[in-house]
């Protein structure tokens, strides 16, 4: 293909290539959203067996989700990475939490795929400026953070860059939405994104509530179940203090933001749990004690929830 016709192939969304590398937790339900918006992908991994398990693994999804089994015809394992992205309009990656091991990888990709080919890192918290700065052509990469499962969380954030180039961002943000997710444009590579910084602003002072002997662990995921949590789907905060008022809003803002925890640092009762071995899931006890029952039986009720709301 001329290299003109490649970069028109590019720009249309529904028509793009894709490669996923890391055919992982993430990787697969990556694949997966992607080969049912009708897009011809290939996905790699270095673990052969995960390679040869994921095909598996996303009929079995598509199947318990009455999801179009056909999709999967769409999805092709590719044990070389050089051919996996040779093709691709899009590559994401999915691959082990590290950064030289991130690093490495785009680089390679950057041998193997057109310049304008666009490269994105699913990293949960690495700086995406700190994975793509060694690339020759940084202005098409940028993050796109999804959340597990990538099949029924809807989120997807698109993190740019200092060095992203708007049309990037903008065919990234296009892609995702066709894809049937809500993908949200992250303006400034900061620790955390968006997601991830609300969500351990309110676990900070949840540790910090049953650290300061206010309440227990099971009370303080009981008052958020029962009350805000209720809403928060359809509620966001920033329209809850419009709902309310800003002025209601400064008032309990000058009254309380004093008292909450506001420690730059992880808090001492956590490091003490992780110091004990007490990891949650994992060792049986965390902020709780789990059985195994106890454990299964949350994972599902998760999964049944997120499954209920997929569609609204
Ligand atoms: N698990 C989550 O909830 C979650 C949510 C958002 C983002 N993330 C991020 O997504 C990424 C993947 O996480 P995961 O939970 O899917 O991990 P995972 O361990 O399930 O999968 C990682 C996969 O990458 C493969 N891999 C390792 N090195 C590779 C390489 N050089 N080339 C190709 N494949 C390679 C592994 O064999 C494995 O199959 C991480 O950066 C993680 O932080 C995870």
């Amino acid at each position: 293909m001329a290299k003109d016709e490649a970069r028109e192939t590019a720009r249309d969304v529904t028509q793009a290539r894709i490669a996923v590398v890391g055919a992982g937790l993430m990787g697969h339900g990556i694949a997966q959203v992607f080969a049912l918006a009708g897009h011809d992908e290939t996905i790699t991994d270095t673990v052969m067996k995960n390679l040869d398990d994921v095909t598996k693994r996303i009929a079995a999804n598509l199947r318990d989700l009455g999801d179009d089994p056909l999709a999967i015809a769409r999805v092709r394992p590719c044990f070389d990475l050089a051919e996996a992205v040779r093709e691709a309009d899009y590559v994401v990656e999915a691959i082990l939490e590290d950064l030289p091991l991130k690093q490495k990888l785009f680089a390679e990709i950057e041998r193997h795929v057109r310049p304008d080919t666009i490269l994105a890192s699913n990293t949960s918290v690495i700086p995406i400026t700190s994975i793509m700065e060694g690339l020759t052509h940084r202005e098409r990469a940028l993050g796109t953070h999804w959340w597990n499962p990538p099949f029924l969380v809807p989120l997807v954030e698109v993190i740019e860059t200092q060095w992203t180039s708007p049309d990037v961002v903008d065919w990234t943000m296009a892609l995702h939405k066709n894809a049937g997710k809500k993908p949200a444009h992250v303006k400034k590579d900061v620790p955390g994104f968006i997601g991830n910084r609300l969500q351990h602003a309110l676990w900070r002072e949840a540790i910090s509530l049953v650290e300061n002997g206010i309440c227990d662990a099971e009370t303080v995921d009981a008052v958020i179940k029962a009350s805000f949590g209720r809403r928060l789907a359809v509620l966001g905060p920033l329209e809850n203090a419009d709902m309310v008022g800003t002025d209601l809003t400064l008032a309990i803002h000058n009254t309380v933001l004093p008292a909450i925890d506001s420690r730059p640092a992880a808090s001492p009762y956590l490091q003490k749990l992780v110091a004990d071995g007490k990891l949650g899931f994992k060792s049986g006890e965390g902020f709780r004690q789990w059985s195994a029952d106890e454990q299964a039986a949350l994972r599902t009720k998760v999964l049944l929830h997120l499954k209920e709301s997929r569609d609204r």
